[in-house]
């Protein structure tokens, strides 16, 4: 099964992790992510990384839902607008049926402070 990735999930291999940041573009990640190693154990294909908003929405305050350097601003395929969230892309690709089954975090601590 062909999975896409959102790009703050470590993958020890040429694909970049860089939370849709040029920071950590080239940046090399010690090993896979916990959930990495035990998909790819389970024969899933790990076919790219999705965008997000960058720094996975800890950049600051009002950061643009969907925004990163890397990539754009992500949008919401039915209405062309905000995607409402950090795992964006990942929800974008498999809104407009690029993938089957894409992966995403909840890393937006400043909702909990
Ligand atoms: C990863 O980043 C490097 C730049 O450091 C780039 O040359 C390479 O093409 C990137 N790999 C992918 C899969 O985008």
């Amino acid at each position: 099964m062909p999975i896409l990735l959102k790009d703050n999930i470590a993958t020890k291999d040429k694909l970049n992790t860089t939370a849709g940041s040029f920071a950590l573009l080239g940046s090399i990640v010690p090993r896979d992510a916990g959930v990495v190693a035990r998909l790819r154990k389970a024969g899933v294909i790990i076919l790219g990384k999705a965008s997000l908003t960058e720094w996975s929405y800890s950049r600051m305050d009002g950061e643009p839902s969907g925004w990163s350097a890397r990539r754009g601003q992500g949008k919401n395929p039915y209405i062309l607008g905000n995607p409402c969230g950090s795992t964006s892309g990942s929800a974008v690709s498999l809104a407009a049926n690029m993938a089957t089954v894409t992966l995403g975090t909840e890393t937006d601590f400043m909702s909990i402070r």
